[in-house]
């Protein structure tokens, strides 16, 4: 095989693969709700955002435990129906799976000197 051929082929497999790769590492979200596309998600629009908007569940992370006693919070407090144990368990693996707990933030703080002044700091007194 020519060198020129071999250089193409190369070319073309990593901008493919750079193509494919993109694609996997992107998550997909629904146009309305802004819910991640997977498995799950429609019981979540279904059942979630009845009361208000999806907005609330995009935002917010946590463990399993987390999700499922929001969800008993809004059933003693907030008027959310008894769901279906399938059903609650379909929802919880969606949010588990999507929205877990996320690790603190990596960023650290900017110096000080890099900031405005804060007129409300104290100084001292
Ligand atoms: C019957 C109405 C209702 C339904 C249905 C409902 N919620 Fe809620 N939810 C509420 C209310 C009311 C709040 C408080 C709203 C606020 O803070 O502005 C809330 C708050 C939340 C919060 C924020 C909790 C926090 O700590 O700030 C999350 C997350 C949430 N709901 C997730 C869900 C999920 C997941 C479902 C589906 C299983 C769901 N909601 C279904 C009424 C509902």
């Amino acid at each position: 095989m020519k060198l020129q051929n071999r250089f193409f082929i190369l070319y073309t497999s990593s901008v493919l693969a750079f193509f494919q790769f993109g694609q996997l590492s992107a998550q997909e979200l629904e146009r309305v709700t802004g819910l991640v596309l997977a498995d799950g998600w429609q019981a979540v629009q279904a059942n979630c955002t009845e009361c208000h908007s999806a907005l609330l569940i995009t935002q917010n992370s946590g463990s399993r435990e987390v999700w499922e006693s929001r969800i008993r919070w809004m059933q003693d407090t907030q008027g959310l129906q008894e769901l279906a144990p399938e059903l609650e368990a379909t929802i919880l693996d969606y949010l588990e799976e999507h929205y877990d707990q996320k690790d603190s933030t990596r960023r650290a703080p900017l110096s000080k000197h890099l900031l405005p002044e804060n007129p409300y700091e104290s100084n001292g007194e």
